[in-house]
């Protein structure tokens, strides 16, 4: 078997470029249809081209982020040029990442919990897109809070976590560099405290799985929720208790030895993810190895899209929309975004 390990930790490095962070663009075809249907755009393979192509041709994007991750389909597009995607953010310095699991199952034996699907089709498919470019994966696991029906249960989080770590080494055999995706969802009642707990103990679980299976950490990442008070608890938190409260929860389970946190906005305003991680990597007194970033899907693209409208004419404006965002993050991630 081919010892990736030298690449692996050069890719997690390469990502993990001071004053950068991901793009998340990997919307499966039904989710991207849900954002199309808000500004009332057909959701047709060219509409979606178009608008990958979009956000991947954005002058400058280069500066504030060091990865992109796609959905399949996307992986394989090309932009009106001729150039396919994945050609095309190589020449700007960008590295390409696949999201290579297949949606969630209701896990039987569980309140409406879920498990992620895909492990078996893993191995050719981690072959098949290190084959097209793509040095970098992402495996989404979704794990919801509800404290009167005993949510997350420990056979959803046992189950999450070894996915999770087997998709980890499967991709690492394969020369892909995991990102790591326990999210929490932020939905629901639940206190800013409760959100801690329950993040500290999926977090040591899912770090228990990947040790267990020989995961190589400094070919790894990992893709957190930040810990917020959940959206309907009618409580809004400080960026700074949330950073305060978020890397505390990280340096209680997460080893040194991974190289970067890339969180997820989960549901955050722009405005807010933006602030929070600005937040995190200003902090003192909490001890924090590992480079904090972003990897944002909603939170780089909600204004952007909305702009766009699908409409050729606001190309410009969208690009400019989007690139406002990336660098206020890319600023984030110094700890000097002034807001
Ligand atoms: P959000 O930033 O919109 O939560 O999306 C990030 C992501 O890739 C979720 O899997």
């Amino acid at each position: 078997m081919t010892d990736f390990r030298k690449e692996l930790a050069e890719t997690a490095s390469k990502l993990a470029t001071p004053g950068k962070g991901i793009l998340a663009a990997d919307e499966s075809t039904g989710t991207i249809g849900k954002k199309f249907a808000s500004i009332n755009v057909e959701n047709t393979e060219e509409n979606r081209r178009a608008y990958r192509e979009l956000l991947f041709t954005t002058e400058h994007l280069e500066n504030y982020i060091s990865g992109v991750i796609l959905y399949s389909e996307t992986a394989k597009q090309s932009a009106k040029c001729g150039t396919k995607f994945i050609e095309l953010l190589k020449k700007k310095g960008i590295v390409s990442g696949i999201k290579v699991d297949q949606g969630l199952k209701v896990l039987p034996g569980t309140n409406d919990e879920t498990a992620t699907m895909g492990l078996d089709t893993l191995d050719a498919m981690a072959k098949e897109y290190y084959g097209l470019g793509c040095r970098f994966a992402k495996w989404r696991a979704v794990l919801k809070i509800s404290t009167t029906d005993g949510c997350p249960s420990e056979q959803a989080i046992q189950e999450n976590a070894w996915g999770l770590a087997r998709y980890g080494t499967i991709c690492q055999a394969n020369g892909l560099v995991p990102i790591i995706e326990p999210e929490i969802l932020i939905d629901g009642p639940h206190s800013i405290e409760v959100s801690q707990k329950v993040t500290e103990r999926v977090l040591a679980s899912v770090v228990k799985a990947l040790q267990e299976n020989n995961i190589f950490w400094e070919g790894c990442l990992l893709k957190p929720n930040m810990v917020t008070p959940g959206s309907t608890s009618g409580v809004k938190a400080t960026a700074s208790e949330i950073a305060i409260r978020t890397v505390t929860a990280l340096s209680r389970t997460i080893p040194p030895a991974l190289v970067g946190v890339f969180f997820l906005s989960g549901g955050q305003s722009e405005e807010e993810a933006s602030v929070n991680l600005n937040a995190m990597n200003r902090l003192e007194g909490i001890r924090r190895p590992w480079f904090l970033s972003f990897s944002y899907g909603r939170a780089l693209q909600n204004t952007a899209v909305k702009t766009w409208a699908g409409k050729a004419e606001n190309l410009a404006a969208a690009q400019a929309a989007l690139l406002v965002r990336a660098k206020a993050n890319g600023e984030a991630q110094l700890g000097k975004y002034q807001g």
